[in-house]
């Protein structure tokens, strides 16, 4: 019995140290992804240079701006209501790379 307990409680602990990355990743996954990810309604696809390219000379701060304002046929926050600033930062470059 204390076994099983003692395993859960690792578990737990285990589940409690999501890293940042992983965070990010998950947020991108439930948000950006059904668009950046397919290329739906026109969106850059992650991970693609040559998409990117021109919007990245706005630079971070407009891109975020954009996202938080929403673009073109992308929604305000891009889907992501509780995102932070920092977040939106990591998430736009999780995608351009
Ligand atoms: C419903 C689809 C959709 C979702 C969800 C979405 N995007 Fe977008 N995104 C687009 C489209 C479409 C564009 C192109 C807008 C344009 O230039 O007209 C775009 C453009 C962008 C740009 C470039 C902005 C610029 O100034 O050129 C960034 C950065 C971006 N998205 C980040 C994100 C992030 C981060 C998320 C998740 C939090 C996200 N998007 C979620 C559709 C989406």
């Amino acid at each position: 019995m204390k076994k099983t307990l003692l395993v859960a409680a690792i578990a737990l602990l285990g589940f409690g140290t999501v890293s940042q990355a992983d965070d990010i990743q998950a947020k991108y996954q439930a948000t950006c992804f059904a668009c950046h990810g397919t290329g739906a309604a026109g969106a850059p696809m992650t991970g693609n240079k040559a998409q990117w390219a021109p919007r990245m000379e706005l630079g971070m701060d407009a891109m975020v701006a954009s996202v938080k304002n929403g673009k073109g046929a992308m929604p305000p926050k891009g889907l992501c209501n509780d995102c932070t600033d920092d977040q939106f930062k990591a998430l736009v470059e999780f995608m351009i790379k």
